[in-house]
């Protein structure tokens, strides 16, 4: 049997996906009544992260151990990823000591590279690409609050980046009309505009994008590895942060979300990140029980 990976959303098929989420939403409600459930006892999740996390790393490491199993945190520092060691080596090994590895890295083709050496399945914790895992917990976080997304209108404010790259295959997936409003020479990659064809939009004025959209997201203005150019593009995306008034052109109906952190004064005000139109701190819960059902989904169906 070939070996199931999620490097990106086009890794499942449409309707796994809408599975996955309608299983994020019953793990939640099991953990909220504090109902016990450990079908992956003695299984053991990798976790290597070449890049800082909060989110991702507690929510893989706690979601195993309430599914019964246990994660283990690699760093490059600490081990030999740091010193050279084959990604093919590190993967032939790692993967017949873990039942699955999850990576955070900055070359998206470390993730290909390591999964097509991998015996188990593989799961991207974040590239410079794209971000898949926060995408299973936006969409569960707007099916909670909104219902279905298809056919909805969404807004992507700020840089083409790897959570911009992962709206665009999200769009395709679940079927939603995306509108990116980018300052030039921030676009997302063309190969990912290529693959949505007409359900995304490329504007420039961010106003004119949140008319009417049903949810609004944002996110960093430099992402990790580009803090360099931190303050360069400070100038050219100020005047894309997103703020109540913004909102306040949206469809009366809409949320906001951020995958965080959020640098408040820059991409999002502070007064939106209080804004009862914002559900960032379920989106980030969302990352448990999404990815409870992705390691239960790759490591039990
Ligand atoms: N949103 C997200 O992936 O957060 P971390 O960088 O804290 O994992
Ligand atoms: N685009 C951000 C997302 C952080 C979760 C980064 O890559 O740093």
């Amino acid at each position: 049997m070939t070996v199931r990976h999620f490097l990106s959303l086009m890794d499942c098929t449409p309707a796994e996906l809408a599975g996955l989420l309608k299983r994020g939403v019953e793990l939640k409600s099991l953990h909220h009544q504090g109902v016990i459930y450990e079908p992956l006892k003695n299984r053991v999740l990798g976790m290597i992260f070449e890049k800082a996390s909060t989110r991702t790393r507690v929510s893989f490491e706690a979601g195993m151990i309430q599914l019964g199993g246990q994660a283990i945190f690699l760093s490059p520092r600490d081990t030999q990823l740091g010193r050279g060691e084959p990604i093919e080596d590190s993967a032939r090994v790692l993967s017949r000591m873990c039942d699955a590895v999850m990576i955070r890295t900055f070359a998206h083709a470390t993730l290909e590279t390591f999964a097509a050496h991998s015996r188990v399945p593989v799961i991207n914790g974040l590239s410079d690409d794209l971000h898949p895992c926060q995408l299973l917990a936006d969409m569960q976080t707007f099916l909670e609050h909104r219902g279905s997304i298809k056919d909805k209108v969404v807004t992507w404010i700020g840089d083409g980046n790897n959570m911009c790259n992962s709206y665009i295959q999200a769009a395709i997936q679940f079927d939603f009309q995306l509108r990116i409003a980018c300052p030039e020479g921030y676009e997302p990659d063309q190969t990912f505009l290529d693959q949505a064809g007409d359900r995304v939009t490329l504007l420039r004025d961010p106003n004119e994008a949140v008319a009417g959209a049903h949810l609004v997201c944002t996110d960093v203005w430099a992402s990790m590895g580009q803090e360099e150019e931190a303050q360069a593009r400070m100038q050219s995306f100020a005047p894309y942060q997103v703020t109540p008034a913004m909102l306040d052109r949206a469809d009366e109906s809409v949320i906001f979300m951020h995958c965080l952190p959020a640098h408040r004064g820059e991409e999002v005000s502070a007064a939106l990140m209080d804004d009862p139109r914002s559900v960032a701190w379920d989106q980030a819960e969302n990352r448990l029980h999404a990815q409870k059902a992705l390691v239960e989904f790759l490591l039990i169906e």
